[in-house]
């Protein structure tokens, strides 16, 4: 079974990209463990025209123009939304994490804007046939800022939703309009939705005086919607920004791997959660 996670808050700079990435070199990081354990297959799809997850998965290139002349004619997320019944083909980023890109301001992704209900539902088919065909066991959905069609349907092509959110006043208020276009998705295409948690980024340092005010806030009005671990401001994440390289591999990243760990074996855990009720019906 594909696990398929869209990143997604009405706001912009709040850390979905972070999140996103992080997730997906956590879920791919290279084993600790003796034992030989099956590699585990995370496709990343980038629904952003800032293109920047696709620029963080793809060192390779300098600048995003160089990495938009080369990705440019090539299969992006527009594919899934375009109405069409063709379907895009990943990238490569290494062998477990693969990439369904964005160029940077694709005009084919903004088209999408104009998506109907019936390219929404098409969209969600390709990705559950790109899921049961490239037997990926994860599927991380980035999307952009603001509450826009792309964004609806990357929320209709998942079954589980993250919100990334800072501890700052105003910030929750991103969240109550998340809920409300998963419930017009659970009326409009009669399927059940899961909102998996909302995930504290970038605190801790200069720590604003009422963020633990806001921190309580939030857990009295989400409970335990809110994640126990989120991501706190650190140099090693904004050094991954720049280098684009995964924590995994860089050293001296230890305090943002143990974090990093408990996040991930929090989000693990709840989609186990998940399942088992899902189970039981
Ligand atoms: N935990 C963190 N530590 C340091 N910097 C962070 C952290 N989370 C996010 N950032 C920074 O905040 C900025 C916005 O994050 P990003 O993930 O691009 O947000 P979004 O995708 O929501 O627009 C980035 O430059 C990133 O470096
Ligand atoms: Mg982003």
């Amino acid at each position: 079974m594909t696990h398929i996670i869209a990143i997604a808050t009405g706001k912009g700079g709040v850390g979905k990209t972070t999140l996103c990435s992080q997730l997906a070199h956590y879920l791919t990081r290279p084993s600790t463990s003796k034992r030989a354990t099956k590699p585990v297959r995370v496709l990343c799809i980038d629904c952003a025209e800032q293109a920047s997850l696709s620029f963080l998965l793809l060192p390779e290139y300098d600048t995003y123009e160089d990495m938009n002349l080369e990705i440019e004619d090539q299969d992006g997320s527009y594919m899934l939304l375009d109405g069409s019944d063709a379907l895009p083909i990943p990238i490569k980023c290494n062998d477990t994490l693969d990439l369904i890109p964005t160029a940077m301001h694709d005009f084919r992704l903004s088209d999408c804007m104009g998506a109907s209900n019936e390219d929404m539902t098409k969209a969600r088919d390709k990705v559950q046939k790109i899921a049961k065909t490239r037997l990926y066991d994860y599927i991380l959905i980035d999307t952009g800022p603001g509450r826009g069609r792309v964004q609806y349907a990357a929320m209709l092509m998942a079954d589980h939703v993250l919100c990334p959110i800072r501890l700052e006043n105003h910030s929750a208020s991103a969240v109550a309009p998340l809920i409300k276009n998963l419930e017009a998705i659970d009326i409009s295409f009669d399927k059940q939705y899961n909102l998996l948690g909302i995930v504290p980024m970038s605190y801790g340092l200069r720590e604003s005086s009422d963020s633990h005010y806001i921190a309580e806030q939030l857990e009295a009005a989400y409970g335990d919607y809110l994640f126990k671990n989120g991501l706190p401001t650190s140099k090693a994440i904004m050094a991954f920004h720049r280098q684009r390289e995964s924590i995994w591999t860089i050293r001296n990243t230890q305090a943002v791997r143990a974090n990093m760990e408990k996040l991930g074996k929090e989000f693990l855990s709840r989609l186990k959660q998940w399942e088992k009720e899902n189970a039981r019906g």
